[in-house]
């Protein structure tokens, strides 16, 4: 989500006339789009403002604005604090950046906007492809209302909107047009999609109809809240030839018990039922998943229900967290913190037996045939090209650029930790 915000900022600032550059010395305007999703992910704002500060000093007319859902949390205490900063916009106000830096440029006064506003104006930003891109993100719907107790963004994203369907299909058709081959659909609880527009339409009817679309040949989506994972989303694995076999269905913890105090409203037992009927419905799909260690209260007891968990689904990959405090959310006044070394025990124990998981079950697949969307030359290997299986899985190869945007048959001949190995089988 914070990567296709900040795509969008740059589409947006280079319609203005910008220019982008990987040298931060060069730039005339920076812009950090900030995320607070977790601790770690705050510490490196605050590391890169130090940096900021420094650069400010040695050019006065460098203008820095920093936005997203740290921005929007702090808003003008952070000017007080880093007055060398001229911008604070907050998630609802990234399409009207080129105006907050034109003011800047004419009034040299600082701007803030943090307030939430109803509209999704933010989302109908259209960032097409720079070129070679063969996959783009597209956003259908902002915001949150599932307030689970440990999570900051129905806080600072607001609540759960809807881009109007006709919208989301013009955008698409623009990217296929432009040459991409696979959207990925994004919002913080998919399964919601459609809830606040005025037509009936819900996620399953959205992915039936850019099934359709000519000139995208894959499409996938992120993320599902495993609550309101339904039978017709489930079915639209098997029924839309285009939706790719992956699902990301964050868990979060196999205990029951942490399950309630985080508010997920599922039970691992419900969680397990959905993985069955997935594999039921589409025997080969992926399931990643997002898990807490370390969430307040968690005992030995409750840690071991989450690796008996992973070790019934074996998840083709996870992402794993220590669990942070956030300050405003339920959770950062529960009791019984874990010590951080416990967390961070725990989180080597969980991510040595996933690593032990996905290395199974990719030598699984040596052997099989795959259909690979090849994305351009390997960075490691001239000689190699790199594409994904519609699982997800990252596969590299011989071959040459003439490759990229193609999908193409590869057998698969090597299992590494990361990625695969594969040989030309048909183009
Ligand atoms: N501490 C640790 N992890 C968190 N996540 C969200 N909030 C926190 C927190 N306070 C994780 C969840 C979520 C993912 C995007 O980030 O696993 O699914
Ligand atoms: Fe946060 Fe996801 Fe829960 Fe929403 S569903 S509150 S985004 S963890």
């Amino acid at each position: 989500m914070n990567v296709h915000d900040s795509e969008k900022i740059m589409k947006l600032m280079r319609d203005s006339g910008y220019e982008g550059t990987d040298n931060m010395r060069e730039a005339d305007l920076i812009i950090i789009n900030t995320c607070s999703i977790r601790e770690k992910a705050e510490q490196k704002v605050y590391s890169q403002l130090g940096r900021l500060r420094k650069l400010k000093k040695e050019r006065p007319d460098l203008i820095i604005g920093i936005g997203g859902c740290l921005a929007q949390d702090k808003g003008s205490d952070f000017i007080r604090k880093y007055p060398f900063v001229d911008i604070i916009f907050g998630t609802h106000h990234i399409h009207r950046i080129p105006e907050f830096v034109k003011s800047v440029e004419s009034a040299g006064e600082p701007v803030i906007e943090t307030a939430f506003r109803e509209s999704v104006e933010s989302l109908d930003i259209l960032t097409l492809p720079q070129n070679g891109n063969i996959s783009s993100y597209v956003t259908v719907m902002q915001g949150c209302n599932n307030y689970c107790s440990f999570c900051v963004v129905p806080y600072l994203r607001g609540r759960e909107e809807s881009r109007a369907l006709p919208d989301i299909i013009k955008e698409v058709k623009a990217l296929a047009s432009c040459g991409i081959r696979e959207v990925t659909l994004l919002g913080q609880n998919v399964n919601s999609y459609g809830k606040t527009l005025v037509n009936d339409h819900d996620f399953a009817d959205l992915l039936r109809e850019i099934g359709e679309i000519e000139g995208i040949e894959r499409i996938r989506f992120t993320t599902s809240h495993p609550k309101d994972l339904s039978e017709r989303l489930m079915n639209c694995f098997a029924r839309i030839e285009k939706l790719c076999e992956h699902i990301h269905l964050p868990v979060q913890s196999g205990s029951d018990r942490i399950l309630g105090m985080m508010n997920r409203n599922y039970t691992s037992a419900d969680y397990l039922k959905k993985v069955d009927r997935l594999r039921s419905i589409c025997p080969d799909i992926s399931i990643t998943s997002d898990i807490i260690v370390g969430f307040p209260g968690e005992t030995d007891e409750d840690f071991q229900s989450t690796l008996d968990l992973m070790e019934e689904i074996r998840f083709d990959g996870i992402f794993s967290f220590k669990y942070s405090d956030r300050v405003g959310t339920p959770a950062a006044d529960f009791e019984q913190k874990v010590p951080e070394s416990v967390k961070q025990e725990r989180l080597r124990i969980l991510q040595s037996l996933q690593e032990e998981h996905t290395l199974e079950l990719n030598k699984e697949l040596i052997g099989r045939h795959e259909d690979i969307l090849v994305e351009g030359v390997s960075k490691n290997s001239h000689n190699d090209v790199t594409g994904r299986t519609r699982t997800n899985r990252i596969v590299n190869f011989k071959g040459d650029s003439g490759l990229s945007g193609k999908t193409v048959y590869v057998t698969i001949t090597e299992a590494c930790q990361h990625s695969l190995r594969g040989n030309l089988f048909m183009k």
